[in-house]
């Protein structure tokens, strides 16, 4: 029995991933040149939403994944800031998205604003990689809501001097995106000038992002 369980454990770690992993959507319209983990290339960032509310049983997961980020010296500068739908805090959030992503965020559960400091905390230095290491947190965030069966999309089409003055942020912390989660609903439910980009786009050359070597 031992033997058996071992030798399938084997089995398992050498096979890896496969295209089977991926749902039809991903494997019609993204091709990857190697294998991934089928979480990376299954996120995407769809516009079409239920207009369902989120419990907090649902949504803070998703900060919670944004928590365990790496950062430079473990800082964490990121803080995300969050409106679910339904409660008093949701217009103001609404309000600061330009016209196009108000169109489809209307039927959004959560829209979030995050943002990081600009400064370590244990020494009030410049910190080189707060916008990178926050990045990093939201792509947790991201990858966590897409693996739930969420649309996690993010957004820097909103007004930043608005966000900044109506949510009281202060100096020091750089307004790096928002975002809007919510339940995926068929495409039917977007404006029709919106379906037609309705699915997973696609990416440069492996050969153009990385080099080795000198920039070239
Ligand atoms: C920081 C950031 C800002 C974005 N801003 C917007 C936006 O304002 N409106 C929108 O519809 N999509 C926005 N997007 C979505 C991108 O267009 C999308 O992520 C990109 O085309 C790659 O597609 P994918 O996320 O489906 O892989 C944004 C994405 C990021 C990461």
């Amino acid at each position: 029995m031992k033997t058996i369980t071992l030798l399938l454990t084997v089995i398992l770690q050498t096979q890896g991933f496969t295209m089977s992993d991926l749902s039809e959507e991903i494997k019609q319209s993204r091709e990857s040149t190697y294998t991934v983990n089928p979480l990376i290339l299954s996120r995407w960032s769809p516009r079409s939403m239920s207009g369902e509310t989120m419990t907090d049983g649902e949504l803070l997961p998703l900060f919670e994944a944004a928590r365990w980020a790496p950062s430079s010296y473990n800082s964490q500068p990121w803080k995300i800031l969050y409106a679910k739908k339904g409660t008093p805090e949701w217009d103001l959030f609404y309000s600061l998205l330009v016209e196009f992503n108000q169109q489809w965020c209307k039927n959004a559960s959560a829209l979030v604003l995050i943002v990081s400091r600009d400064t370590f905390e244990h020494n009030n230095k410049p910190a080189p990689t707060h916008s990178y290491d926050t990045g990093a947190a939201w792509m947790a965030l991201a990858l966590e809501g897409n693996s739930r069966g969420y649309v996690v999309h993010g957004m820097s089409g909103f007004d930043y001097d608005r966000a900044r003055q109506t949510l009281e942020i202060p100096d020091g912390y750089t307004i790096e995106a928002m975002a809007a989660i919510g339940k995926r609903a068929p495409k039917e439910k977007l404006p029709k000038e919106m379906q037609e980009s309705e699915t997973p786009s696609s990416r440069k050359p492996l050969s153009e992002i990385a080099v080795p070597g000198k920039f070239k």
